[in-house]
């Protein structure tokens, strides 16, 4: 068995698939680019980004990828215009290679102008023709409602095409482990909080002004990029039960990642919210990832609040401001930005400004420098645009 595992799983180029939420594959596919993996290139696709390389790339990607969703490992791919067809090249694949006696299957199914178009069919006979394979090699898959971890197997069909992918990820990774205790309201997504820093020039060394904190997900991914922490440090992923996984490389990869850690004598990053209930538990979040040397926190109006007394000098400040999130709260949204803007322009010069806002129209009233360029990102299920420039 360990010889199989290791010819046809350890030895082998494999291709992944990064998922992205909409807009975030240009900004993964260059956080890709900048990993060590074993093998160079990236392919920018429909719905997030492709690489090829070995089992260990994989475990990093997981680890460092702060703007991916998930990531997958292509298992097998083929034509099926009938079940039966289906179930053999299901069974082709040596399923007892890959997964670990016990784990409980989620078939994943999506089907585009398939012959096979029932997904929940689809679903039931592969996971039969998998259990098949399993029980074949004395590994049986956990029963229906049995215990053990889940491993989540997705199966995409386009025309009489199949794909089948394995999760290597778990829960999705914008989830970093540890969250706010307190009231969240409309948090962002912390992948979704890494592009938008991203997007905005953000080095991990300028000062950040995070002053509509909420549950803090700007400041903890800037805090991740100034301690020069990978996102997914505090948090679990399935691969370790995978029957090729290899702890003495992943211990390693995680040694060398790091050595490279920093810890910093003052904060650079400056994150408040006007709620004293969501200051304090940004406070304990920042607490609880060990990240008080990078983030200072504080219960602040944002209206009130001047940065020559946060940052030694201009750097960036980000905001997602409290719009209502029903459409006829327009008028009261373009209000709370036009108020934004205006403390921006005028206590801010030379900032860089990371501005969220539900219209691509409503670039004006900052009075820019440089910019600002608008990127349209999804938020919540709704558009949402984010003006980054200077002012
Ligand atoms: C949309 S939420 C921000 C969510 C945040 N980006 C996150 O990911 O959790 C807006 C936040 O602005 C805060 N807020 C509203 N008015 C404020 C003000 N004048 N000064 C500071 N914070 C304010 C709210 O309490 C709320 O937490």
């Amino acid at each position: 068995m360990d010889k199989r595992v290791k010819r046809h799983v350890k030895a082998k180029v494999h291709d992944f698939f990064a998922v992205t939420a909409p807009g975030l594959s240009g900004i993964c596919a260059a956080e890709l680019a900048a990993l060590p993996l074993s093998m160079p290139g990236t392919e920018v696709v429909d719905g997030g980004v492709e690489f090829s390389g070995r089992l260990p790339d994989l475990y990093l990607a997981n680890l460092c990828l702060a703007t991916a969703s998930r990531v997958l490992i292509r298992v097998a791919g083929f034509i099926a215009r009938d079940f039966d067809r289906l179930s053999r090249e299901v069974e082709r694949v040596p399923w007892e290679l890959l997964l670990p006696a016990g784990c409980r299957l989620a078939v994943d199914v999506s089907c585009r102008g398939s012959r096979l178009y029932h997904t929940g069919a689809v679903a039931e006979r592969t996971e039969e023709a998998v259990a098949r394979v399993m029980d074949q090699a004395r590994a049986p898959l956990a029963r229906e409602g049995g215990a053990g971890y889940v491993q989540r197997l997705f199966v995409r069909g386009v025309a009489d095409g199949f794909v089948l992918s394995l999760d290597s990820s778990g829960e999705l990774l914008h989830k970093r482990g540890v969250i706010a205790a307190g009231p969240a309201r409309a948090p962002l997504r912390q992948t979704l909080a890494a592009a938008i820093l991203r997007l905005c020039g953000y080095d991990g060394l300028m000062p950040l002004v995070d002053p509509m904190a909420g549950t803090g997900s700007f400041s903890v991914e800037a805090a991740f990029l100034a301690k020069n922490m990978p996102p997914g440090w505090f948090r679990d992923f399935p691969f370790p039960s995978w029957p090729a996984f290899s702890e003495k490389t992943f211990e390693h990869q995680k040694k060398t990642l790091a050595q490279e850690f920093k810890t910093l004598t003052s904060p650079s990053i400056f994150a408040s919210d006007l709620d004293p209930e969501a200051a304090t538990a940004l406070a304990d979040r920042v607490e609880r990832l060990g990240f008080t040397d990078a983030v200072r926190t504080a219960g602040a109006d944002f209206f009130y609040l001047d940065p020559r007394d946060l940052a030694p000098g201009p750097g960036l400040v980000v905001i997602n401001p409290p719009y209502g999130l029903r459409l006829g709260d327009e008028t009261q949204a373009k209000d709370i930005f036009s108020r934004v803007a205006r403390r921006l322009r005028d206590k801010y010069p030379g900032w860089r400004v990371g501005l969220l806002s539900p219209q691509a129209g409503w670039a004006g009233g900052l009075g820019w420098t440089r910019g600002p360029e608008v990127t349209r990102l999804v938020h919540g299920g709704r558009p949402v645009f984010l003006f980054a420039g200077t002012v």
